[in-house]
């Protein structure tokens, strides 16, 4: 499967396609677990590719073809830590997360596929990092590479950076599983806590799977993502960008390069051909 394939959707009904799967499918309406990364294999030209099932924070509007994929985050001695998981089965790592399948192939598109941190097995931290570069004034003083802490959110419920309205939640740039690698493989994550997560929590969506909600979350309403934009694979932003408000983005993750936008309080199942990694 050439690494096109997933970037450049060619053919506009494939698209609607996966965006219809998207949109009717939030959580607990497709599949079970056993039904998830349908494909992944091995082959000559790689390992773990495939039709995969996954879940993500749902794309709104833009060019993107589907949302960016979770990273289960939980809280380990005050440090925000994501899940990897820890079984290798057909070529992936595989963990079950209430009745669903949590797969390393979710992160298995724009080369990603290709860094350390996504190899089934590499033993690799979990804790979310402070990336470089922050586009967010509070992390300024925080030294790339220290781990982030539920302390550093504490004023969540309030912070603004004068995007958008105040009070929807408090952003940090992260790298995750990245330590001692180049900087070209860094896995760029974004981690968030609002209000609105712990409103999820306790309010899921009529349909959804809330047992999933609370397990990929956390109840002190913190969510993640591998923060790869599904189109062409830039690193969009949660008030990020002044500019966003003139796409109707300022309270939502905005993809600069070509608008694409998402939307980090609703979590929608959807499925993707993940790209194999090379052996
Ligand atoms: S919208 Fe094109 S890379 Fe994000």
């Amino acid at each position: 499967m050439p690494e096109d394939s997933d970037k450049y959707p060619t053919e506009s009904g494939r698209r609607r396609f996966v965006k219809g799967v998207v949109g009717s499918a939030t959580l607990a309406s497709v599949g079970t677990g056993a039904a998830a990364a349908v494909g992944s294999a091995t082959s000559a030209t790689g390992a773990g590719g495939g039709l995969t099932q996954f879940f993500a924070i749902e794309n709104t509007d833009g060019p993107a073809p589907r949302g960016m994929p979770l990273i289960p985050i939980e809280v380990q001695g005050g440090e925000l830590v994501g899940l990897f998981p820890d079984n290798i089965e057909d070529g992936v790592a595989q963990m079950q997360i209430a009745g669903q399948t949590y797969s390393s192939a979710w992160f298995q598109y724009c080369g990603v596929q290709t860094y350390a941190g996504v190899q089934p097995g590499t033993d690799q931290d979990n804790t979310f990092r402070a990336a470089s570069g922050a586009p967010y004034a509070w992390m300024e003083d925080i030294e790339a590479g220290t781990p982030l802490t539920v302390d550093m959110f504490s004023d969540y419920e309030e912070w603004s950076n004068g995007i958008g309205r105040g009070g929807m939640g408090k952003p940090a740039m992260a790298s995750w599983r990245s330590q001692d690698v180049s900087p070209q493989e860094t896995l760029v994550a974004q981690v968030l806590r609002s209000e609105r997560i712990q409103e999820l929590r306790e309010d899921p969506p009529e349909g959804a799977n809330g047992d999933f909600i609370r397990a990929v979350t956390t109840e002190d309403g913190f969510i993640a993502w591998l923060n790869k934009c599904t189109h062409f694979c830039c690193v969009p932003g949660f008030k990020s960008i002044a500019g966003s408000a003139a796409f109707g983005a300022e309270d939502r993750v905005y993809c600069q390069c070509h608008q694409s936008v998402y939307n980090p309080f609703s979590i929608v199942q959807g499925q993707f051909v993940a790209l194999p990694r090379p052996e």
